[in-house]
């Protein structure tokens, strides 16, 4: 089985060719000629395209134009908005899958290039950190990025550490909001969960050779669609049920802001030392209370320090107590 069906890679050309034809009406035949494909083809793409959103004016002797594009993460869609070199570059949608991250995972076993995106407009079991489920209904932005550099084992916990500093520093920029990073890497917004990040990686012996890196962020994402005990923590980017912002725009930022940072840990350069006091500026609680859980552990004190390799420093009664890994599940004030 190959990482992508031959029928995903032409609906991506077909859309190419008619977002390079904004103002044309490209006939049957053209389009037919140009893929040599039958015209039937042709129509039965176009009709699945109109089922993911496209809207195509059909006429019957000029044939067809592009009206309209839908709000997805589909690959010609996300090309416009990326600096990368490989992040984004490829891009598999779908309308619902059940984890973006298992799909990603799946996807790189049979090949799929570094940097390919899987994306879908909803989850049916999306995936959170500690083996949480991640509600995802319609209205955010689920992707996971396939990473097949490889990167020192000893580093990967790097990896979350850095996307959210890209995530924070892009969507910052992008909406002016003071968003901020929760350790190690949820994005927050007024103190509520804007996003969720998430690594899943294979290993052989000292090597990190696959990683998928799952970021979800609620961008529209209503109260009433996820379950009753996260309405008062999380939050969406956009109140209103129509984004100022596509997913195009804030997947192409964030990825752009990631590839250099990630590209630093594969060449054992600085990774998250380069950019440990952005994150410092960034983070919601430092020089603030909070409460940690270290296992079956619950640690109270104040946050005074994070290492260059993502360990958190708390002070508990005039001690420094390092937090390599654990939950922030109470903090002073946001
Ligand atoms: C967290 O618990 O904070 C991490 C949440 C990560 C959610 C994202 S949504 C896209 C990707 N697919 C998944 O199943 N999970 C991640």
């Amino acid at each position: 089985m190959s990482w992508r069906t031959p029928a995903d890679a032409l609906r991506n050309e077909l859309i190419e060719l008619f977002l390079n034809h904004p103002t044309e009406s490209l006939s049957g035949e053209t389009i037919s000629e140009h893929f040599h494909i039958s015209r039937t083809a042709i129509w039965k793409h176009l009709e699945h395209l109109e089922s993911l959103g496209f809207v195509f004016d059909a006429a019957p002797r000029r044939g067809y134009r592009l009206l309209s594009t839908p709000d997805i993460l589909f690959e010609p869609l996300l090309q416009p908005h990326l600096s990368t070199h490989s992040l984004g570059r490829s891009v598999l949608y779908r309308p619902v899958i059940d984890s973006t991250n298992r799909w990603a995972m799946e996807l790189a076993e049979h090949g799929a290039p570094h940097g390919t995106v899987a994306s879908a407009k909803e989850q049916s079991a999306g995936k959170g950190r500690r083996g949480r489920m991640w509600a995802s209904p319609e209205g955010g932005l689920w992707m996971t990025l396939v990473l097949t550099k490889p990167i020192p084992l000893s580093r990967a916990g790097e990896l979350t550490l850095l996307a959210g500093v890209a995530a924070a520093q892009s969507l910052r920029t992008l909406t002016g909001l003071d968003i901020r990073i929760k350790w190690p890497n949820d994005l927050l917004l007024n103190g509520r969960k804007l996003c969720g990040i998430l690594a899943e990686i294979r290993a052989e012996a000292e090597t990190v050779h696959t990683a998928v890196l799952g970021i979800g962020l609620n961008l529209t994402v209503a109260r009433e669609d996820v379950p009753a005990l996260l309405q008062e923590t999380m939050i969406s980017l956009s109140p209103s049920t129509s984004s100022p912002w596509t997913k195009a725009r804030v997947a192409g930022a964030i990825l752009s802001a990631l590839e250099p940072l990630y590209d630093s840990l594969c060449q054992d350069a600085a990774g998250f030392s380069g950019v440990r006091s952005e994150w410092i500026a960034l983070c919601a609680h430092m020089q603030r209370t909070i409460t940690v859980r270290l296992g079956e552990q619950v640690v109270t004190g104040t946050c005074v320090d994070i290492d260059e390799r993502g360990t958190l420093t708390i002070e508990v009664e005039g001690k420094r107590v390092q937090v390599p890994s654990g939950e922030i599940v109470r903090t002073e004030v946001w």
